[in-house]
């Protein structure tokens, strides 16, 4: 059986398995991740050799899971581009919202891996709104597909070296120590974020964003789902609201025409507003 033969019956097994349907991502990237795998436990290179391995050792399809989903991330991650939010993107998000008489703020952070993404758009809406955030009703609905990243998220705890980017007083002001040398998100920023584990390939909708950050997690898929997901993104956001991708990404699709780009630099687009 030749190896590319061999590639597609490992993500069809991978599918009935897990439930993640390896032909949404790109090729090249799903093999770089099982090549690793499979070079990790010393199979060789045939993907059939490593077939028949997770065949006799199912534990495997969870270490290859984490292998794919990779979690990296930061907190302040591109800090320019949190600099683009705090001192553009909220203020805009406000005077709409004052137009309107509403008080209520939504932002989705997709595919927020452990947590640090959510709650630095947390940590940056208490810094910019103050004592005031108090007058507003502010949620971020943070997702991912991974469990396992989603309880480290709602745990909150980090080490110390997931701080470097935060300024002395900023780890003071929203964080506690605990034991371990380690580092506990305050419950000020914690309140503002629901976990909720989502996978953004299933076709579940939701609605009704002022912003949503989905950045480095798109580029591991396929052309014609990164179309799709960016036209649901646009169709998530209410009118004025803010798309904020990867710094490295592009926009592709329908939603590149209907959104306005507002900061070439830091992926900033925009929804027309009313
Ligand atoms: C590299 S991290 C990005 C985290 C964060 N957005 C950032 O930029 O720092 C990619 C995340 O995408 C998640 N992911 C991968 N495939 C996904 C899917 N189909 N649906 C939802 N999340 C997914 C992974 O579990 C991982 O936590």
């Amino acid at each position: 059986m030749s190896n590319e033969i061999a590639f597609k019956l490992l993500k069809k097994k991978i599918y009935e398995k897990t439930g993640i349907d390896c032909s949404l991502y790109k090729d090249t990237y799903l093999k770089r991740r099982i090549d690793l795998r499979m070079k990790a436990i010393g199979v060789g290179t045939s993907y059939n050799e490593y077939y028949r391995y997770l065949g006799k050792n199912p534990a495997e399809y969870d270490t290859l899971m984490d292998g794919i989903t990779i979690n990296v991330t930061e907190f302040f991650r591109d800090i320019t581009t949190f600099d683009a939010f705090k001192n553009d993107v909220i203020p805009e998000v406000l005077a709409y919202k004052k137009k309107r008489k509403s008080k209520i703020i939504r932002i989705w952070s997709a595919a927020c891996s452990i947590g640090e993404e959510p709650y630095t758009i947390g940590i940056i809406l208490h810094e910019k709104l103050g004592t005031e955030i108090k007058n507003f009703l502010i949620s971020i609905q943070a997702t991912d597909l991974d469990a396992k990243a989603l309880n480290v998220a709602k745990a909150g705890i980090y080490d110390a070296s997931a701080l470097k980017k935060l300024k002395k007083f900023m780890v003071s002001r929203y964080f506690d120590a605990v034991e371990g040398g380690k580092y506990r998100i305050k419950s000020n920023v914690k309140q503002l974020v629901r976990f909720q584990q989502h996978d953004l390939i299933s076709g579940k909708k939701f609605l009704h964003f002022d912003v949503i950050f989905c950045r480095n997690v798109l580029i591991y898929f396929g052309k014609e789902l990164q179309n799709q997901l960016f036209l649901d993104f646009y169709n998530a956001l209410n009118d004025g609201g803010y798309l904020i991708i990867g710094r490295t990404e592009t926009l592709t699709g329908e939603a590149r025409e209907k959104l306005l780009c507002v900061n070439t630099r830091e992926r900033v687009y925009r929804k027309a507003g009313t």
